[in-house]
Parts: C-alpha cells; sequence; structure tokens
C-alpha cells in the first residue's frame, strides 16, 4: 500500500486552536482534522540530548506528529527525496503517510512529541532496517 508514497504526500497541518488566556486547545477528530481513522495515541518524551528516535517505515500505518511541547527535526525519506521538516508549535501536525522512512532528531530538552495514528501497535507493520525498505519500495 505505501510503497509507492512519495514525501510530498506528507503535509504538515494546522490544527485548529481554542485560544483562551487561561490556556490554549487544540482538538484532534478521527477524520475531521486528519484524514484517517485514530485507533492509537502515544507520546515520546524524557529524551536524552542527541539522540535519535524513528529511523523506520510503515506499510500500512498513518500518523500525525505533533510538538506538544519543545521542538524537534522529522528526516522524512521515500527513496528518491528527502525532506526535513521543524516541529515547534502544538497546533501543527505532520501527516506521515505509509512507505515513508523517518527519523526524529535535534528534540529540544523536555520536547514531548504527541503521535497520533491509525492503528493499534503490531510489529509486522514496521520496517525497520534500510535495505528492507529499499526492497520495498522496490528500489533493489
Ligand atoms: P518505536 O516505534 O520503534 O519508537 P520510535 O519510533 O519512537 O523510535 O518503538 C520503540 C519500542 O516501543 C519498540 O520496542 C516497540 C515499543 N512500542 C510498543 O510496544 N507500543 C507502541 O505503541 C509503540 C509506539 C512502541
Amino acid at each position: 500500500m505505501g510503497n509507492t508514497n512519495p514525501v510530498s504526500k506528507c503535509v504538515v497541518i494546522q490544527l485548529p486552536q481554542i485560544k483562551n488566556p487561561s490556556g490554549n486547545i487544540t482538538p484532534i477528530s478521527s477524520n475531521m482534522e486528519i484524514p484517517f481513522k485514530i485507533k492509537r495515541v502515544y507520546y515520546l518524551y524524557d529524551v536524552p540530548g542527541g539522540e535519535t528516535r524513528g529511523g523506520h517505515a510503515h506499510k500500512e500505518l498513518y500518523q500525525l506528529l505533533v510538538a506538544a511541547s519543545g521542538s524537534f527535526d522529522v528526516i522524512l525519506d521515500d527513496c528518491k527525496e528527502t525532506k526535513t521538516i521543524t516541529l515547534n508549535r502544538p497546533n501543527y501536525g505532520l501527516l506521515i503517510v505509509p512507505g515513508i522512512w523517518r527519523e526524529l532528531v535535534n528534540f529540544s530538552s523536555g520536547s514531548v512529541s504527541l503521535v497520533v495514528v491509525s492503528l493499534l501497535y503490531d510489529e509486522v507493520d514496521y520496517i525497520r532496517n534500510y535495505k528492507d525498505f529499499l526492497k520495498y519500495k522496490n528500489e533493489i
């Protein structure tokens, strides 16, 4: 499914912001702000300085990645093109479609990345080896 997807299908989505002097709210609902049904949410935190996360692709899973606090960079790769996106605002999310290799780098201290995804956790959906990713994309 994801083997033909290009990096250009990964877009930054501006999320709604309900502003209030006492604090803002950003809602994310299935098939409303994002083009998939939400099955799972997780968040990544306490990332040590200089650490890299990600380093894999998914075959079927769609995800929205949000810097709920702080900032980090996401490097996207479809074998033909790479693109780096900085996430640093809680009302912007990066949609990552299936079939894209991603790495998360340059985490600011104390950053929290919120991840909203379309499938339950299943290791079978992961491609964790870059050579396997090239094969999946029919590049070798
Ligand atoms: P992984 O998705 O590789 O993390 P990242 O992309 O942030 O580097 O997951 C790291 C480990 O956590 C791996 O052993 C699988 C496990 N894990 C779960 O058990 N459930 C989950 O929902 C997630 C996201 C990961």
